[in-house]
């Protein structure tokens, strides 16, 4: 705490021995109903845990909860996910997004009952040898389901953090003082360290991770904080300082390129061309119209030239405007070309004719979901 915070506020340094247990009480009173989530006093079944972790990884809380309950009523538990045929898995994961997550999904429930006799490894480093699981998503499920001393760091928690302690480091470079600062914010009834905790019934620590997710997705905000309503406020280094809006501390950030490309939108009466893409890279396996390259600087020309071949003569019609999409590392602006072909047109070698009323029963990710969209004018 910087020197002028500490001497305008002296009980600051007192309280914070008891951060855990004021994280603890407030989360008592105010903690979220997900679906997720096992009621107060009751065991945490790893199963939930995991495949709520695995969806809300790049998904919010909103987003997820109807998929949750979805894949829970399908594969009620891990031995049935792990014997379910992968396309199926994909099928209903479409529309999350991030479709890497629904293949490793299915190989780590493969995987769980293959090598762990379908019982989850219950630390976090057991849970890292799982596919799709790497140090964030494993410290969440060691913490909520196994009541180990981790403490899983997410955007959340790093604001949350970031703003207690006032750390003027910047991020990501930050990361490692953060993690350890949030570590102690865990509950402390029981000292010793990850290893040591086996199924400690007594430990909060799962509480302790919730409540600061709960906390930084509802009062410690990024705009306007709901410092008032913080059970924490009392020795928040940058609220007393006035400067909670400007944590965590961040480089600038670089723009991801723009790429562009087109979208070939071919109905044959009641049907629409479509194919699968290749199972490796982004959005491997799912199913898309034909289209081109996405490529930076991609001209439309190029693009067009990049049609599927159809027998006879074709004529694209362009869509006003263009489809956007933004992935992780690029935007994306899709060129939407449409046309109708006589109805015995074959489809294209690796393509195929599927009923756009069932075109629900497709894994189509979101941008091609608005590209069809956009190509059959609705
Ligand atoms: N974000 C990631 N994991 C979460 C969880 N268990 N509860 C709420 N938000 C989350």
């Amino acid at each position: 705490m910087p020197s002028n915070a500490r001497k305008k506020f002296p009980d600051a340094t007192r309280s914070r021995a008891a951060r855990p247990a004021l994280l603890l009480d407030w989360y008592d009173r105010h903690r979220r109903r997900l679906p997720w989530r096992a009621a107060a006093g009751e065991r945490p079944d790893p199963y939930r845990v995991w495949l709520s972790e695995i969806m809300l990884q790049q998904t919010g809380v909103k987003t997820v909860g109807p998929y949750f309950e979805k894949f829970l009523a399908r594969w009620p538990d891990v031995s049935a996910l792990g014997q379910a045929p992968l396309d199926d898995v994909l099928r209903m994961w479409a529309g999350l997004g991030y479709y890497s997550r629904a293949r490793n999904l299915h190989a780590c429930a493969v995987a769980v009952l293959r090598d762990h006799g379908g019982v989850f490894p219950d630390t976090a480093e057991g849970l890292r040898t799982l596919p799709g699981i790497g140090p964030y998503t494993a410290a969440a499920i060691a913490a909520i389901a196994f009541q180990r001393h981790v403490m899983p760091v997410d955007g959340n928690i790093e604001r949350v953090v970031s703003r207690l302690f006032a750390v003027e480091e910047e991020l990501p470079q930050a990361k490692p003082r953060i993690q350890e600062l949030a570590a102690t914010l865990l509950d402390d009834s029981c000292a010793g360290d990850e290893k040591s905790r086996a199924g400690d019934e007594k430990s909060r620590a799962g509480d302790s991770a919730q409540a600061l997710m709960d906390l930084g997705s509802s009062i410690c905000t990024p705009k306007k904080p709901a410092c008032a309503l913080c059970p924490l406020n009392a020795d928040c280094t940058a609220r007393l300082c006035g400067s909670q809006e400007t944590f965590p501390r961040k480089a600038p950030k670089k723009s991801g390129a723009l790429r562009r490309g087109a979208a070939f939108v071919v109905s044959r009466g009641d049907e629409l061309l479509l194919r699968s893409r290749p199972d490796k890279g982004l959005l491997g396996g799912m199913t898309e119209v034909p289209g081109s390259e996405w490529l930076a600087g991609q001209e439309d020309e190029a693009a067009l030239t990049q049609a599927p071949a159809l027998s006879g003569k074709v004529r694209w019609h362009r869509k006003a405007g263009v489809v956007t999409h933004v992935f992780t590392h690029f935007l994306l602006e899709l060129l939407i070309y449409t046309t109708s072909v006589p109805a015995r047109t074959r489809a294209p070698r690796g393509m195929r004719w599927v009923p756009i009323a069932a075109l629900e029963d497709e894994a189509l990710p979101n941008v091609m979901r608005k590209a069809i969209a956009r190509g059959l004018g609705e």
